[in-house]
């Protein structure tokens, strides 16, 4: 029987190559969306992978979807928590709606995302978790105060997720990607995305097929000792 992943954020970029790739892995995927329900129906269409909507800063919503997923599919023994938003202004310009948006969905959404699955991974003495960090959540990044701050605060959760799942069978790492060729990075002007790649040793922006495969093998069984970890993916651009 083939494992079954969710992966939240799962329609779009890289959260679209990690559903891709764990398909092809031969896992049971079911990716999440927030609200592009055009995006994610072109998805479905072009995968075959199911897709199902909710909001990761919502406890209640992300339970109840859970618990459809499960439903529908089976027991989730992979998460992958990818979801994540920015909404960038220098610190003396950033409003607690800025503030309280950012950390709702990229650090109380990891919990919420995390929480109603792992009693059944406790259970089962078997589970997978990773969660998609940022190379800013390791060094920090003007204008980024919110995004940083829960960028880091997805490492904590891993480290602490790791410690008390251990003796359950369950790993919890995280990645840290640099600059990856998304729609996110690809909107911003051709100039600005030129200064970027400038920054990074290797000359050129990620993929997310290559996130995608890190995190192929954090959910392998081949990774089972590797637990409270986080892989840096940046082309040398901040080296820890
Ligand atoms: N791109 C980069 O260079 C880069 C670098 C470092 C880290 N990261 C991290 O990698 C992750 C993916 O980034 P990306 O660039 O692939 O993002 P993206 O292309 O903007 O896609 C984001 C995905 O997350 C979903 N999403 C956003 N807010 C959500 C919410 N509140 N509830 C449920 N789903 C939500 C979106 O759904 P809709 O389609 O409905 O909007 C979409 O599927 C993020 O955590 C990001 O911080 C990205």
């Amino acid at each position: 029987m083939s494992r079954i992943a969710l992966v939240t954020g799962g329609s779009r970029g890289i959260g679209a190559a990690i559903s891709t790739t764990l398909k092809d892995k031969g896992y049971t995927v079911a990716a999440t969306y927030a609200g592009n329900d055009e995006a994610a129906a072109k998805f479905t269409e072009e995968t075959g992978i199911k897709t199902y909507k909710w909001n990761v800063a919502d406890y209640d919503a992300s339970k109840a979807g859970i618990e459809q997923v499960e439903a529908d599919l089976g027991p989730i023994e992979v998460v992958v928590a990818n979801a994540g938003i920015t909404r960038d202004a220098p610190f003396h310009k950033m409003t607690p709606d800025q503030w309280n948006e950012v950390i709702a969905t990229n650090l109380t959404g990891v919990f919420n995302t995390i929480h109603p699955v792992w009693p059944g991974m406790r259970e089962r003495k078997f589970g997978r978790v990773v969660v998609i960090s940022s190379i800013n959540g390791q060094k920090g990044q003007f204008a980024q105060v919110n995004y940083a701050a829960t960028k880091a605060g997805d490492l904590g959760i891993v480290k602490s997720l790791a410690q008390e799942g251990a003796r359950a069978g369950i790993t919890a790492n995280a990645i840290c990607p640099g600059y990856i060729a998304t729609d996110m990075v690809m909107a911003v002007p051709e100039k600005v995305r030129e200064s970027i790649i400038a920054q990074i040793p290797a000359g050129r922006l990620g993929e997310p097929e290559e996130i995608a495969r890190a995190v192929a093998f954090l959910v392998s069984d081949d990774a089972g000792f590797i637990n409270g970890s986080t892989i840096s993916a940046n082309g040398a651009q901040f080296v820890v």
